[in-house]
């Protein structure tokens, strides 16, 4: 894997949020139908190209670049429908909105399933042609910058998996590369859900310890003394339920990484356990008496103020010191909206793949109630609704009904 290089800079290109110079390209037998999309879109500011069938539409396709198609499904020679497979075929990602004046049920469906994103009636609504044009050209630009974003997330940091082009996420992912290498202790905190243990895997696959073992363990979830033989081990014979010698996770994760989550809500006891490993590098087994050296990376996370918790004499204040040497606060999503489209594409893909379907898209409704709603549960709240709604979903297009967010939106 290549050495993590630091950024240059920090702007990794933002969308367009305008679809002007956006290129257009109107497939249509009737010349009164291509002048009039023609002067519509071209006061729009859109670039618009037209072509009276098939045969001459795609030669135009294969030699210049759009943004959209709008297609006449009554064609002569070859039909609009059968013409929409041919299209998709050189050019997945580009929405082709199909128009006709036979639009029935069937077609609507079948266009539908064959990838059309929109189906328009003539006469059409001028002012809904433009919005479905607009949001279908945005969607496109914001997949092609998704895209984009991920191979630079990717060269740039070797993140994969990870994406996010808010300032307050791009600070976090300068943050990471630059301690990545290091062997200094982070502690990272964030409300549930914001990708806390996600960005300790990132830390530790860009560190030098990458080949060794990345250790997770819940510390907040479990008694003292199970936590304690879980992070140290114990001999045989240490308590009354341990019949045999037992390595404990400062071993395991020996020349790696152990991530502590949780670490808010730990006992007392254990916390000065752990405060001299971090200090001496040593630790004892349960019941044991020699004492063992580890070179073990510490990554700690907590959803709670850890400062709040050492004022009110919850946590050492010594131990939040040594753990803080350097923390990452990952922001909540609803701090940083213009991540949403982003992770839900990268949610989108990875579910349709992941269940093997065809790939899905959200609505304009149901990107919009994406945007309005508050995220409580961050990220993984997110991913839960994407989920839900690729499974879900009977076609390609997954409707705002599917999400969640629509239920508790804030308008
Ligand atoms: N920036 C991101 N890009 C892609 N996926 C993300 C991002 N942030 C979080 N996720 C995904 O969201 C989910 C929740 O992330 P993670 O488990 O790291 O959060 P957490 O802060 O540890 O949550 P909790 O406090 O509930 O333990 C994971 O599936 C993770 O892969
Ligand atoms: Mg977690």
């Amino acid at each position: 894997m290549p050495e993590v290089e630091l950024p240059l800079n920090n702007s990794v290109s933002g969308v367009a949020e305008s679809t002007s110079n956006a290129s257009v390209l109107v497939i249509d037998d009737e010349a009164a139908i291509r002048e009039s999309l023609e002067l519509l879109l071209g006061l729009e500011g859109y670039n618009v190209k037209t072509a009276v069938d098939g045969e001459q539409g795609l030669r135009v396709l294969d030699q210049e670049n759009f943004d959209i198609v709008l297609l006449d499904l009554a064609l002569p020679g070859q039909s609009g429908m059968e013409l929409l497979p041919l299209i998709k075929e050189r050019q997945p990602d580009l929405p082709v909105i199909m128009i006709t004046a036979y639009g029935t049920v069937d077609n609507v469906v079948e266009a539908i399933r064959n990838g059309a994103e929109n189906f328009v009636q003539k006469p059409w609504d001028n002012e809904k042609l433009l919005a479905d044009i607009r949001s279908a050209v945005a969607r496109r630009k914001a997949e092609e910058e998704n895209l984009q974003l991920k191979r630079t997330l990717k060269q740039r940091y070797n993140f994969t998996n990870i994406v996010g082009k808010s300032e307050l996420m791009l600070k976090v992912f300068d943050l990471v590369a630059q301690v990545a290498p290091s062997r200094s202790t982070v502690l990272i905190q964030g409300e549930s859900g914001t990708g806390k243990e996600l960005i300790a895997k990132a830390i530790h696959a860009n560190s030098p310890r990458k080949d060794k073992p990345f250790v997770p363990i819940n510390t907040g979830a479990m008694p003292s003394e199970l936590l304690e033989s879980t992070l140290f081990g114990h001999v045989k014979g240490a308590f009354t339920s341990a019949i045999a010698t037992k390595k404990g996770l400062f071993e395991v994760a020996n020349g790696g990484t152990l991530f502590l989550d949780e670490i808010a809500t730990m006992g007392l006891d254990t916390q000065s356990k752990i405060l001299r490993v971090l200090q001496d590098k040593r630790f004892m087994h349960l019941g044991g008496i020699h004492e063992m050296q580890v070179d073990v990376r510490i990554i700690a996370a907590t959803n709670l103020d850890l400062r709040q918790a050492v004022r009110d004499g919850l946590f050492r204040e010594d131990l939040f010191y040594r753990l803080n040497v350097i923390c990452v606060d990952l922001p909540p999503l609803r701090a940083r909206r213009e991540d949403i489209p982003l992770l839900a594409n990268h949610f989108l893909e990875y579910y349709a793949k992941e269940n093997g379907f065809e790939p899905r898209k959200l609505s304009a409704e149901a990107m919009r109630a994406l945007m309005d709603y508050e995220w409580p549960g961050n990220v993984r709240e997110l991913e839960n609704a994407i989920e839900r709604g690729v499974v879900l979903s009977s076609g390609p297009l997954i409707g705002s009904e599917l999400l969640p967010g629509q239920r508790a939106a804030r308008t």
